[in-house]
């Protein structure tokens, strides 16, 4: 069974999704094939256009090269100002989840349906000070993930801000009461102190990047993340 499938039947299902963007930008398959020895769950890549956030990370290419590094599923995080454009070529490149964000004035359901037509999982992306309401609930059913950013996007290594976790709660709540196949994920400061919480509040996809590459363990690091605090 893969995680996805243990996760649709189980809320309390965890997962870490280890942040490549944390890792040494020269040796990225090595850095990908040693997290998945450590026992992640799925591998994370930032997507960073330098338009949507001030930074530049990897292109659908890096994607398509990590791919024959690792069997685990392949969680593509864009923060890019056009995912109609670049959400479909994540996704041929061998991605098995693409999301995007909630903040961008686009057809974000068109962009869903095309993932999904492609075989790849769509998600939904929404930043620490984005409130969610009604219409973001009524699109969810198009989306299999949704990931809450504990920080603001574009950089590591920044520290958790706890304000997001009821909309974790809220996101639970639609879940149950919309009968929602809908997995959900926190991104930006976790670590073995924050996950808890994280958890706790409904998170089933814990992304670490510094928590994981920045020891000199990676096993201990996601065993720590993953274990009930
Ligand atoms: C931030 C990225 C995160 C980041 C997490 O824009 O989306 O995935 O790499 O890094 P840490 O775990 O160091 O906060
Ligand atoms: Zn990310």
């Amino acid at each position: 069974m893969s995680w996805w499938q243990r996760a649709g039947a189980d809320p309390a299902a965890v997962a870490v999704a280890p942040s490549i963007l944390a890792a040494d930008a020269a040796r990225l398959g090595a850095a990908v094939e040693a997290v998945d020895a450590a026992g992640a769950d799925l591998i994370h890549l930032d997507v960073m256009d330098g338009h949507f956030v001030d930074n530049i990370t990897l292109g659908p290419h890096v994607a398509a090269a990590l791919r024959r590094h690792t069997r685990l599923p392949l969680d593509c995080h864009l923060m890019v100002t056009d995912p109609a454009d670049y959400a479909p070529r994540f996704a041929d490149a061998g991605a098995d989840s693409v999301s995007f964000h909630w903040e961008l004035e686009t057809d974000h359901v068109a962009i869903a349906r095309r993932l999904r037509e492609g075989g790849c999982r769509p998600g939904l992306v929404v930043n620490p000070r984005t409130d969610i309401g009604p219409k973001m609930r009524d699109v969810l059913g198009a989306f299999d993930l949704v990931l809450v950013m504990s920080v603001h996007p574009g950089f590591g290594g920044q520290a958790f801000d706890p304000s997001v976790l009821p909309k974790l709660q809220e996101l639970a709540r639609w879940r149950e009461e919309d009968g929602l196949d809908l997995v959900l994920e926190i991104d930006g400061g976790i670590n073995a102190d924050t996950a808890p919480r994280a958890r706790a509040a409904g998170a089933q996809i814990l992304v670490a990047g510094s928590a994981v590459f920045g020891g000199d363990d990676p096993a201990a690091a996601i065993a720590a993340l993953r274990s009930e605090g």
